[in-house]
């Protein structure tokens, strides 16, 4: 096992009827600005209930945060938490909330341009704190320091993490997510079960406790994932969804193990050129990378085959494929279409992605830094 440090500080509150229990976590004296997306927690009672339990508190609200949450709309957050002197970030929504409001928190107090938080990984030295009201089982943004941003104009998408911004806490009260629709629902189950697969994946470390508890959350999400989309409103389904989804991305299951997230710097390229949903870009990559990276995969591929698919029976090559295929159907059986064409006409985009990263610096992607701006072209060629 490779030695690790964990630390998580987030304080979850699960259940029905938690987001009252905001009011006690938020100091009296907190001049609060709760951010939003584009409405739904308006239509689905969630915004009530966040009002009503900040009754005593002094709040201002920061709406219009968009899917991919776009940096020129954060900056707008910023002046506002500049200009009114707010001391606590309440983010209601989904993962582009929560990543969101993390980068308001980091650029608020940034001395200089902040956009270099994520360009230039600039270190981030202060933020405001931050809790989360989650509202859409996925990312697991709610209770890990890392946060997606896009700017529009440039069409980028980059990441930044800072231990300050780890949500202080977040409510999970599974009963906000009733209202999701069901592309909603696939890409939640869709982004854990990749996170999970983006620290389980790779070689084998000695490490059986983290294998089992990725395992777990892995079949955890077949067996409710397909549940969720047919009865959205049962209660312990979408609780089990909400919390594999923030084991899967809480730092938890990736203690000591290598980690490969090329999935995802490769997704984030295909989300900033086509504006494909997260999830979904995974779903493309996911199939074609383990394939052609079989070779080094080779161990952990069989193993998933027999843990996660029953697979036992053939060679090595057939038991790996088979998982492949199934994984591939799994994401199929929700909705979710796994090669490009599903989503747009791009026939370019080997081409196009692989020069993106190759303009990014061209540093090798994977647990063993081997997937280069060439190899993605090959994979995304197989995607088309
Ligand atoms: O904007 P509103 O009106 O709230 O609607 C949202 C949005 O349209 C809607 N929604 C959320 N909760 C709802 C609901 N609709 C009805 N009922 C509810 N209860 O769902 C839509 C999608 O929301 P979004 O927040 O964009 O989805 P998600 O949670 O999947 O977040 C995706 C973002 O997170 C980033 C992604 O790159 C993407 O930008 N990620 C963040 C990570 C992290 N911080 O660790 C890791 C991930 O790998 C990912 O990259
Ligand atoms: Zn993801």
């Amino acid at each position: 096992m490779n030695n690790f440090s964990y630390y998580n500080p987030t304080k979850i509150i699960f259940g029905k009827g938690k987001i009252a229990s905001i009011a006690k976590e938020i100091p009296a004296e907190a001049r609060v600005l709760v951010t939003y997306g584009g409405g739904s927690i308006k239509r689905n009672g969630v915004y009530d209930q966040v009002r009503e339990a900040l009754k005593g508190h002094d709040f201002l609200e920061f709406g219009g945060i968009e899917v991919n949450p776009g940096y020129e709309t954060l900056m707008k957050g910023v002046e506002v938490v500049r200009k009114e002197a707010v001391t606590m970030l309440l983010a209601v929504g989904g993962g582009s909330v929560a990543d969101g409001t993390k980068f308001i928190a980091a650029a608020a107090n940034f001395k200089g341009e902040p956009w270099d938080i994520l360009s230039k990984q600039a270190p981030v030295k202060s933020a405001i704190p931050l809790g989360v009201v989650l509202t859409l089982p996925a990312t697991g943004s709610e209770s890990n320091s890392f946060a997606v941003i896009s700017r529009k104009a440039t069409h980028e998408k980059l990441a930044f993490g800072s231990p300050l911004c780890y949500p202080k806490f977040a409510v999970l009260d599974p009963e906000t997510t009733y209202t999701l629709p069901p592309v909603q629902i696939a890409n939640g189950v869709v982004d854990a079960f990749i996170h999970t697969i983006e620290q389980y994946l790779t070689y084998p470390a000695a490490a059986p406790l983290q294998d089992r508890l990725a395992e777990g959350v892995l079949l955890t999400l077949l067996e409710v994932g397909p549940k969720a989309l047919a009865t959205p409103n049962d209660y312990d389904t979408m609780a089990s969804l909400m919390w594999c989804a923030t084991l899967a991305l809480n730092g938890l299951i990736g203690c000591g193990v290598p980690q490969d997230w090329s999935t995802h710097m490769i997704g984030h390229e295909l989300t900033a050129a086509y504006g494909i949903d997260h999830a979904r870009t995974l779903a493309v990559v996911l199939p074609g990378l383990l394939r052609n990276r079989r070779e080094e995969k080779h161990e952990k591929l069989l193993q998933y085959a027999r843990q996660i698919w029953g697979v036992t029976d053939g060679s090595d090559d057939e038991r790996i494929e088979s998982a492949i295929g199934r994984t591939e159907e799994f994401f199929q059986s929700l909705g979710v279409p796994t090669r490009l064409s599903g989503y747009v006409d791009a026939v370019s985009a080997p081409e196009a992605i692989a020069a993106r990263l190759e303009a990014r610096g061209g540093n090798p992607l994977g647990e063993r830094a081997s997937i280069t701006p060439d190899v993605v072209r090959e994979i995304l060629a197989t995607r088309l």
